[in-house]
């Protein structure tokens, strides 16, 4: 009788997927090189500041400017847009914790909305209905790559004077109607940490077309220097964010693998798309019409335990992970974390901000919390793999669903 690997039976998928990252000599010359010059620093290097032109061109963007990380990032581009206490930035529920605390981090509140059922990006409506005069910015997160409705969030912003920010961590050679995610707004910000799309371990960037918004996100990324000044001259508020030449040389390689590998995980991804909508109960991220490039930093389906005999989420990871099917997880919403149901987060605010601030920890965020105790993520490099990969992924989830009455107990 067939068992579950989780029972002691013989997993699906025996062979590893693909590891990540993927390198070879081109990242180790560019090390090297690197090493000789002893030029290690951003400071008077060429090779971040190359970086910098080559990843903003590949995404259609004027400027790129290189940070530390994503969260540096975010940081960055609210300090320089001004962002500061009593402000209100809007933000999706369902997001990685660097998107609010970035605001917080300026004393502004992030105002938390749900986002839409089906692609797990922001809804537009909920951003529309939360504006209110402390409101100064939306951040739009592309989930797993896949673009929130730019089409709706541009008006919006525009009509209500608000600037539009694009976490785009998730999301490197996104398309939206065929222009590339980043600077669809007014800025944009990438993450280059191990996980992502192309990485230097720890990285990011931050990308816009505007030269205002570029002047003051490279002071504040740079101690508040100005071009052309003495290096002892600080003129706004600032700190250092600058990327090494190191972490600059890698990234240089890796942008040049980005278009293959993505074409790579959208043809398998659309795979997994047909043969997993067949299985009852599994819903793929759904792939907005819009959307010309999905690069899939992750893959995501929503589970329905009803049609695996009641088994959970959690007992449905277990078993799709013992088959030697990797997942990722999923993320808390921001509402239900630490920092803001203890009311740690109150120490950023204004006092007189705080009561209306606690609403957005107390409202309901019913797709978030779905989307958070629903779906299951299986990480980028299993997309790499080839379609007999694919294939295993489908085998396995119709080999739990077949056996899933022997998960209740479990
Ligand atoms: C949506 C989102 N925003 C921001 C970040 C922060 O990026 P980093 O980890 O490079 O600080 C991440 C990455 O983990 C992310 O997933």
């Amino acid at each position: 009788m067939e068992k579950l690997a989780i029972h002691g039976g013989a997993p699906v998928k025996s062979t590893p997927f693909p590891t990540w990252p993927i390198y070879d000599e081109a990242e180790e010359n560019a090390l090297m090189e690197v090493l000789k010059s002893r030029q290690w620093w951003r400071t008077p290097g060429t090779r971040t500041l190359q970086f910098e032109q080559n990843f903003a061109k590949y995404h259609q963007a004027k400027h790129g400017i290189a940070v530390t990380n994503g969260t540096a990032a975010l940081e960055v581009v609210m300090a320089a847009l001004g962002i500061g206490l009593g402000d209100e930035v809007i933000i999706p529920d369902f997001t990685f914790v660097a998107t609010a605390s970035a605001v917080l981090f300026t004393g502004a509140m992030p105002a938390l909305v749900d986002v839409l059922p089906d692609t797990y990006c922001i809804d537009p409506d909920k951003v529309e209905a939360a504006i209110n005069e402390r409101t100064k910015a939306i951040i739009a997160v592309h989930v797993a790559g896949h673009p929130a409705d730019m089409d709706r969030l541009r008006e919006i912003a525009k009509e209500h004077n608000l600037y539009l920010v694009e976490d785009s961590s998730h999301a490197h050679g996104a398309e939206w109607k065929g222009q590339k995610v980043g600077a669809l707004g007014d800025v944009g910000t990438f993450s280059f940490q191990q996980s992502k799309l192309m990485t230097a371990g720890e990285g990011g960037m931050i990308v816009t077309n505007n030269d205002e918004v570029e002047k003051f996100v490279r002071s504040v990324h740079d101690c508040g220097r100005m071009p052309g000044e003495w290096f002892y001259a600080h003129f706004i508020y600032g700190s250092n964010y600058r990327l090494s030449e190191w972490q600059g040389a890698v990234l240089d390689q890796q942008l040049l693998r980005l278009k293959d590998q993505t074409a790579v995980r959208t043809k398998n991804a659309a795979y997994l798309n047909e043969k997993l909508s067949q299985i009852e109960g599994i819903t793929p991220q759904k792939l907005d019409s819009r959307v010309t490039c999905h690069p899939q930093y992750c893959y995501i389906f929503h589970y329905d335990s009803g049609a695996f005999a009641g088994a959970s989420t959690e007992s449905f990871i277990k078993a799709i992970n013992a088959e030697g099917i990797p997942n990722q997880a999923s993320y808390p919403p921001v509402h239900a974390l630490d920092v803001f149901t203890s009311g740690e987060y109150k120490k950023r605010l204004l006092p007189d901000h705080v009561e209306e601030a606690e609403a957005y920890i107390h409202a309901e965020y019913p797709n978030s919390d779905r989307g958070y105790l629903e779906t299951v993520w299986l990480p980028q490099p299993v997309l790499l793999g080839t379609q007999e990969d694919m294939d295993k992924i489908v085998e396995a989830v119709k080999k739990i669903q077949r056996n899933a009455a022997s998960l209740k107990d479990n």
